[in-house]
């Protein structure tokens, strides 16, 4: 089965002060951790969005960079797996995990996804309305893997924004079901995550 890593490295970076995926973690800029993330768990191709070197330009929101990728996808490809460059931390354990499931060949999507630690409560304004069961929500990330056909599909069929891919796959009635992700496979939103990336990495070398 072939599949292409499309990683998306544009945005603005709003949160975080400045665009962040050149952005040093450990002397690797954090666009080249994915990469080499995709490249080490043997990803046929590895498509880059975004103003790094070999990157293609990105799109003003986040699907539209991703549409960016999809039309560099090797043609023969089945699997594509999309990947936010800001998760730098994501190991060859949790692409794996994602692409031994999508091999089953049941289903349209892929995603890792890792239980809600905090009490979630649904809010007005001040005002706090309820408590919500968090038993059956979970934290969502990338990498998510698609058929290929299906995800351009969900491209095609609106325009709508999405957080993530598997939003737009869901609304065209596609199958997506979850794997576990990892804690550390967060997300770099604001300084302060690159700041426990850092920590992260230090106590790993350490334990070496
Ligand atoms: N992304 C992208 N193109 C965009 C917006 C986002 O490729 N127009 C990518 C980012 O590079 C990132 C991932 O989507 O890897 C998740 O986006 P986010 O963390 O929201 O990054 P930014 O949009 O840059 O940050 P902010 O929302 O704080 O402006
Ligand atoms: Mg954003």
């Amino acid at each position: 089965m072939r599949t292409t890593a499309v990683i998306v490295a544009a945005g603005s970076g709003t949160r975080f002060g400045r665009p962040k995926h050149r952005a040093l973690l450990a002397n690797i800029e954090l666009w080249q951790r994915s990469v080499d993330a995709f490249v080490a768990a043997g990803t046929d191709q590895v498509v880059v969005v975004g103003d790094v070197p070999g990157g293609l330009p990105g799109g003003p929101r986040r699907r539209d960079s991703v549409a960016i990728g999809l039309a560099a996808v090797a043609p023969d490809t089945e699997w594509v797996l999309i990947h936010d460059a800001a998760r730098p931390l994501v190991t060859a354990e949790v692409i794996a995990r994602v692409v031994e499931r999508s091999m089953v060949g049941d289903v349209d999507g892929v995603i890792p996804a890792v239980p809600v630690a905090d009490t979630i409560k649904r809010v007005d304004g001040e005002s706090v309305l309820e408590t919500v069961d968090r038993s059956t929500l979970v934290s969502v990330q990338t990498p998510q893997a698609f058929r290929l056909s299906v995800l351009r599909d969900a491209h095609a069929a609106d325009q709508l924004d999405a957080t993530d891919d598997a939003a737009m796959v869901e609304r065209l009635g596609g199958t997506v079901v979850q794997v576990m992700g990892d804690p550390m496979n967060f997300k770099i939103t604001v300084p302060e995550d690159l700041v426990l990336a850092d920590a992260h990495l230090r106590a790993a070398a350490d334990r070496e």
